[in-house]
C-alpha cells in the first residue's frame, strides 16, 4: 500500500447519470415489480421511468422475463441474454417486491445491493433502479459492489471484479438528480471508509497507524485535526485510555477531528470506541472467535467517516469527533482486575474486568468532548456482547436522553440501519458501586449488560447535553454471509444513522 492509498483509492464504482443506455454499457439491471397476488394470471412488470427504453425494447425484455418465469419477488435475480434490440449483452432482472414497496428506500437499496453482488466480471453496467429511487439505487449499488482485497496476493486476488462504472438511468438528469446522486455517492463512500478501517487487520491497524490514517483522510477534506500521543495523554491525565493501552507495545492515541459549520450552527460531539484489537486483557477472552475483535474499532471508524462526510456535504453543523484508540492486550505491563484508575476529569474507577475496556476509553473521550459545550453528544461502540443477546446481529441498541435517543432511533430507521431505543433503568446504577472507588467498570451479574454499560457511560455526560449511545457490537461486523448491500466483515454501521442525525440537526437544530 502506498502512503496515500487510503485517501486516493476508489472505494467503489464510479456513478454516472444518463437518460438512455450508452455504448459502453455491457449489461442492464432492471427492476421487476411483483404481480398482484389476487390475480393468478398476472405477470411481473418492469419498474422503469418514461423514455429510458423504447416500447419495442421494453416489450422484448418483458417477453423474455415471462419466458424465464421471473416473479419479481424482492431480491430475486434473473440473468438472461439481452434482446437484440438492446445495446447490451446481458439483462440482470432484480425483484423489487410489490408495487407498494417501491416507495420504501430500503427495499430499493437492498435490491440494488443484491444486483451489484451479481455483476462481477462486467466492467460497466446501466441500471433502471435509479429511475425508481435515484439515491437509494446509487447507495445500494455502490455498497453492494464494495470489496476489500487489499491483503490478497496475486494468488487469491479475484479474477473478476465488480463493475468499475455504473450508469444510473433517469428520466431527467437535471440539477435535482445531480444533487441527489452527489449526496448518495458521498454517503456511500463514507460507509466504505468505515468498512475499510474495520476490515484492515490489527497487524496493520494499531493506534498510531489508525490515528495517522484518520488524520490523512480528515485533512484531505479540510477537517481540523489534532492527535494526542501517549505522552500527551499522560500529561492530560487520560487515565482510562492509558489504563487500557498499557498492556500493549503499541501505544494509545486520542484523535480529534473538527468540521465547522456557519456561525450559530449547533454543536455535535461524536465519540467512537477505537480498540484496534480486544483480547480482553488479563481478563482474557476465549480463543474461539477472538479474531472478530478486529472490529472493536467499528465505532471509531464510523465517527471518523461521519465527520469526513459532514465536511464533504458541507453540513451546517459543527462536528467534533473525539476518538480514543488503544489495543487491549495482556502482558506484564497490563492493568490488572482490581486496579483503580482515574478517568480524565477525575472520576475513579475500579477495573474489576479488564475486558470491559470500551467504557474506560469512552469515558475519557466523552468528558473531553463535553468540555467543548456541545448541544448533542453521540457515542458509538462495539461495547457489549449483551447487545447481540438482546437485539441480534443487525439491530443496534440506542440509549441516552429520552428525546434525542428516540430521534436517533427514528432517523436510523429511515436509512435502514434500524437502531432500536432501549432504556437506562436507574436501579442498575447501584450495581456499579465499587468497594474502593467512585465506580466499578462492571456489575456483579449478567443482567442487562448493554444497559449497564450505558448507565456507566451516563456518569460521564455533562448535564444539559442531549446524548445518544449506540451499541453496535453485532451490527458493525458481519460474521455471516453477504446480504442485501452488506458484505461480509465491516458493514459501516452506524455511519448512515449518524449522517442522518447530523443532517436533521443542520436542518432543524
Ligand atoms: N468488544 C467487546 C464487546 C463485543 C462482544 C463486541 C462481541 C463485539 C462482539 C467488549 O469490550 C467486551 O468485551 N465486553 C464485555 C463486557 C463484560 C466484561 C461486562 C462483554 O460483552 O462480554
Ligand atoms: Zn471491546
Ligand atoms: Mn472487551
Amino acid at each position: 500500500m502506498t502512503r496515500n492509498d487510503d485517501v486516493d483509492r476508489a472505494r467503489g464504482p464510479e456513478l454516472e447519470l444518463a437518460t438512455t443506455i450508452g455504448k459502453s454499457d455491457e449489461a442492464l439491471v432492471i427492476g421487476l415489480i411483483k404481480a398482484d397476488s389476487d390475480d393468478a394470471a398476472a405477470e411481473p412488470t418492469l419498474a422503469i421511468g418514461d423514455g429510458i427504453l423504447d416500447d419495442a425494447q421494453a416489450e422484448a425484455i418483458s417477453n423474455a422475463i415471462r419466458r424465464v418465469g421471473a416473479s419479481g419477488g424482492h431480491g430475486e435475480i434473473t440473468k438472461m441474454p439481452a434482446p437484440d434490440s438492446l445495446d447490451v449483452g446481458l439483462v440482470v432482472a432484480v425483484g423489487l417486491g410489490s408495487a407498494d414497496d417501491l416507495d420504501d428506500a430500503e427495499q430499493i437499496r437492498q435490491a440494488a445491493g443484491i444486483a451489484a453482488r451479481e455483476l462481477d466480471g462486467i466492467g460497466q453496467v446501466a441500471t433502471t433502479l435509479s429511475s425508481v429511487q435515484l439515491g437509494a439505487a446509487a447507495e445500494g449499488h455502490f455498497l453492494g459492489a464494495y470489496r476489500f482485497d487489499t491483503f490478497r496476493s496475486a494468488k487469491t486476488q479475484p479474477k473478476k471484479n465488480p463493475p468499475a462504472r455504473i450508469t444510473l438511468l433517469v428520466e431527467d438528469k437535471g440539477k435535482a438528480a445531480k444533487a441527489e446522486l452527489a449526496h448518495a455517492a458521498a454517503v456511500a463512500d463514507s460507509v466504505a471508509i468505515a468498512r475499510d478501517f474495520v476490515n484492515t487487520p490489527p497487524s496493520h491497524l494499531y493506534p498510531e497507524e489508525f490515528a495517522d490514517r484518520a488524520v490523512r483522510l480528515g485533512s484531505a477534506v479540510g477537517l481540523k485535526v489534532e492527535v494526542l500521543d501517549d505522552k500527551a495523554l499522560e500529561k492530560g491525565a487520560y487515565g482510562g485510555i492509558l489504563g487500557v493501552g498499557k498492556g500493549s507495545s503499541r501505544l494509545p492515541r486520542l484523535v480529534r477531528l473538527t468540521h465547522t459549520g456557519r456561525k450559530d450552527a449547533k454543536k455535535v460531539a461524536l465519540v467512537g470506541k477505537g480498540i484496534t484489537f480486544d483480547t480482553g486483557g488479563i481478563s482474557i477472552k476465549p480463543a474461539a472467535n477472538m479474531d472478530h475483535m478486529t472490529s472493536d474499532m467499528g465505532g471509531a471508524a464510523a465517527v471518523i467517516a461521519a465527520t469526513i462526510l459532514a465536511a464533504r456535504l458541507d453540513l451546517d453543523v459543527s462536528v467534533t469527533a473525539t476518538v480514543p484508540m488503544a489495543e487491549n492486550m495482556p502482558s506484564g505491563t497490563a492493568q490488572r482486575p482490581g486496579d483503580v484508575l482515574t478517568q480524565y476529569g477525575g472520576t475513579t474507577v475500579e477495573v474489576l474486568n479488564t475486558d470491559a475496556e470500551g467504557r474506560l476509553v469512552l469515558a475519557d473521550a466523552m468528558v473531553r468532548a463535553c468540555e467543548d459545550d456541545p448541544d448533542y453528544l453521540i457515542d458509538t461502540a462495539t461495547l457489549t456482547g449483551a447487545q447481540l443477546v438482546a437485539l441480534g446481529s443487525r439491530t443496534p441498541g440506542v440509549m441516552g436522553t429520552d428525546e434525542f435517543r428516540d430521534r436517533v432511533a427514528t432517523l436510523s430507521a429511515t436509512v435502514g440501519e434500524n437502531a432500536w431505543a432501549m432504556p437506562l433503568p436507574t436501579e442498575l446504577r447501584n450495581d456499579l458501586k465499587s468497594r474502593v472507588a467512585d465506580l466499578a467498570n462492571v456489575t456483579n451479574n449478567r443482567n442487562a449488560g448493554m444497559l449497564a454499560a450505558a448507565v456507566f457511560l451516563k456518569e460521564f455526560v455533562a448535564s444539559g447535553v442531549q446524548w445518544a449511545h449506540i451499541d453496535i457490537a453485532g451490527p458493525a461486523f458481519n460474521t455471516g454471509g453477504p446480504w442485501g448491500y452488506t458484505p461480509k466483515g465491516g458493514t459501516g454501521v452506524p455511519v448512515r444513522t449518524i449522517a442522518a442525525v447530523l443532517e436533521d440537526i443542520a436542518a432543524q437544530g
